[in-house]
């Protein structure tokens, strides 16, 4: 690990002062072992619990992050750099079988290893998801505060809606009224934009285009191709770490973050007799001793959609049967912990382009980024200000598809896409290896937004997924066959047609999507299943809640689906 010792370097000397250094890395250094509020994780979610909680001064709180913060660190800095955090020492490196219709491919799921988890990993893609997702969200809960409407006001109280590093006029390119611009987090658009995003905009404003021009993916109906938005802050990566833990925030005294701190279980109250949790049980060194903090009001767990569920089944909640047949004693018996793990598959889809664009060589050519670096370092300008994504589109399958014949719609509404298209331009950092060595390139994926299929990374393991992915890489192809890309597109590198042909191109390249959700679902208070009432208390017990995308239960009941496993 790169982290010094000292807590904050001498970047931010100027800034210390009596309580100023909330982040510190052994637990000697934390001023006591009990805290109203313990937050296992200081990643996407966590952090924004922690700001919040600490607004109030007489309220301390603890977060537990697993890995380490560098600020300076290039790699969580750099927009641009995202593609290398992957399988590097920020990444927790999970892998996971992708499923029998892969030919049980293992296949890595990136996680955040650092604080700011996953979001200072990510390639940055702000997506609020539709208005129907949030009022199924309200539905399957019974909780109409999950609503799209009731949900506006944090939407907004978390965005600050920003320029871009290059100051270009965004007139046209968002819709302001849709967006806060008072939050925390920032949002903003691309700064700079490849001859491929271009060509891109103009597909989507040819009279007959397949896919329209939308202003603003994020007013709740995101069906369209429209410019991305990124939470980036004058060209630097915005996580929750240089955001909900800014400066500012990190000088409050009742704000504690402990680094290096892996959460093994979570503790039941001793002489308890409901199913009370207060004890966090964690490791500094990999096991060798283990440290117990308490909570005095709740524990909040927050590690993720395999990080949150791996904890609460360690401290033995989950299927009592199962556990206790692995070893684990029961705690308290919640069969769906770890199920229904969802995850969107995505089949990164090459074509060969003609460019001499030096800036599409960048993952080739060390001399073409270390000028776009010094770029950067000058005025946070260039292809590194940006993240994964400059434009972006989403779209349905026709409702007359044949695959409506016999599965029901697994969309939210017919303000919900089925598939998302994603384009990458070659200057993504991926290393050559990653594209099959080709130089000029694009990335052009489809990526199922609305899975069926079941049981871990089971990828296409059912008859929908299979059909929308073939679907995705059809419309693919007709996208870049139309006029504004010609003489720009030299070759796809898969030469499949046919839909069978497709169909074994999909399962050859789809890898997990990253963006799991449903592991520790929320349902109804009272329903026979879930792990979290809407609330996002743990059932059945006091003083826990889940509060990161496990909680997320994206599917309908009644859904039909083909098991195969
Ligand atoms: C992930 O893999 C990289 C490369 O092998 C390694 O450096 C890093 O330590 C791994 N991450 C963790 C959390 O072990
Ligand atoms: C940033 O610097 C580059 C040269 O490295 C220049 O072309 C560009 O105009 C500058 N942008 C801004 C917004 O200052
Ligand atoms: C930005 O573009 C819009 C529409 O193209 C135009 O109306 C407006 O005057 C421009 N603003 C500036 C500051 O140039
Ligand atoms: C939003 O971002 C802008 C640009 O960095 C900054 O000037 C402004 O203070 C931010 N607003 C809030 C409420 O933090
Ligand atoms: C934490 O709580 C347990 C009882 O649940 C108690 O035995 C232990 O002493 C407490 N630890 C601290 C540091 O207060
Ligand atoms: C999976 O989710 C569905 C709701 O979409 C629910 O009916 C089912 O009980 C869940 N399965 C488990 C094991 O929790
Ligand atoms: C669906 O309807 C469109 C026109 O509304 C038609 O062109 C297309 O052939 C139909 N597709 C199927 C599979 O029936
Ligand atoms: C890419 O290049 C590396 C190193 O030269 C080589 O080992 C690998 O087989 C090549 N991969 C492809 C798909 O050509
Ligand atoms: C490549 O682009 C150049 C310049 O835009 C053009 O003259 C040339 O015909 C293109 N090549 C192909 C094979 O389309
Ligand atoms: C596609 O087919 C052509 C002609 O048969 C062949 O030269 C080319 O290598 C094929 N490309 C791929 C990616 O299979």
């Amino acid at each position: 690990m790169q982290f010094r010792t000292l807590v904050l370097v001498s970047a931010l000397l100027p800034f210390l002062s009596t309580g100023y250094a909330s982040i510190v890395e052994h637990v000697d250094d934390l001023p006591t072992q009990e805290f109203d509020f313990v937050v296992i994780g200081g990643g996407t979610a966590g952090n924004v619990i922690a700001n919040r909680l600490t607004e109030n001064p007489a309220v301390n709180v603890l977060v537990l992050e697993a890995g380490g913060f560098d600020e300076n660190d290039l790699n969580t800095k750099v927009p641009g750099f995202f593609g290398r955090d992957m399988g590097s020492p920020l990444d927790w490196n999970f892998t996971a079988n992708l499923g029998l219709a892969t030919d049980n491919r293992m296949g890595t799921v990136a996680r955040g290893f650092v604080l700011g988890g996953s979001s200072a990993i990510s390639g940055m893609v702000y997506t609020r998801g539709s208005s129907d997702d949030w009022d199924r969200y309200a539905d399957l809960t019974g909780d109409s505060g999950w609503s799209w409407d009731s949900i506006q006001q944090y939407i907004k109280k978390n965005e600050n809606f920003t320029q871009p590093s290059d100051f270009h006029n965004i007139s046209g390119q968002f819709d302001p009224t849709v967006h806060g611009f008072d939050g925390i987090s920032s949002v903003t658009l691309a700064s700079y934009v490849h001859k491929f995003d271009n060509l891109v905009i103009q597909s989507s404003l040819l009279r007959d285009a397949e896919i329209p021009f939308k202003l603003d993916p994020n007013d709740g109906n995101n069906i369209g191709l429209s410019w991305g938005q990124a939470t980036i802050l004058n060209g630097e990566r915005s996580s929750s770490a240089t955001s909900y833990l800014a400066l500012q925030f990190r000088k409050r005294s009742n704000l504690h973050i402990l680094l290096h701190a892996h959460v093994t279980r979570i503790l039941r109250t001793e002489d308890d007799h409901e199913t009370t949790f207060s004890g966090v049980e964690f490791t500094q060194d990999a096991g060798a001793t283990f440290q117990v903090i308490n909570a005095t009001k709740e524990i909040i767990v927050s590690g993720g959609a395999i990080g949150s569920p791996n904890i609460l089944l360690n401290s033995g909640i989950g299927d009592a049967e199962t556990l206790t047949n692995l070893g684990i004693l029961s705690t308290l018996d919640l069969p769906s912990v770890g199920q229904n793990y969802t995850d969107q598959g995505i089949v990164d889809y090459i074509w060969i382009v003609n460019s001499t664009d030096p800036n599409d060589f960048l993952s080739q050519d060390e001399s073409v980024r270390e000028g776009q670096l010094e770029q950067w370092e000058q005025n946070k300008t260039g292809p590194l200000a940006d993240g994964a994504l400059v434009t972006g589109c989403f779209f349905r399958l026709p409702d007359n598809a044949s695959i409506f014949e016999t599965v029901e719609d697994p969309s939210a509404g017919p303000n919900s896409a089925h598939i998302e298209m994603v384009f990458t331009s070659s200057n993504v950092g991926f290393p050559p290896e990653a594209v099959g060595n080709v130089t000029n390139f694009i990335l052009v994926s489809p990526n199922i937004l609305t899975p069926t299929s079941l049981i871990n990374l089971n990828l296409l393991s059912s008859e929908f997924d299979v059909f929308a992915l073939r679907e995705g890489v059809k419309a693919v192809q007709r996208l870049l066959a139309t006029t504004p890309f010609q003489g720009f597109i030299l070759q796809s590198t898969t030469n499949a047609t046919t839909d069978e042909e497709i169909d074994q191109f999909v399962r050859e390249t789809i890898i997990a999507g990253l963006h799991p959700v449903g592991s520790a679902a929320m349902s109804q208070k009272g329903a026979d299943w879930g792990v979290v009432d809407p609330d996002l208390k743990l059932k059945g017990a006091r003083g826990v809640r889940v509060v990161d995308a496990s909680v997320l239960a994206r599917r309908l009941f009644g859904i039909f689906l083909e098991s195969e496993n």
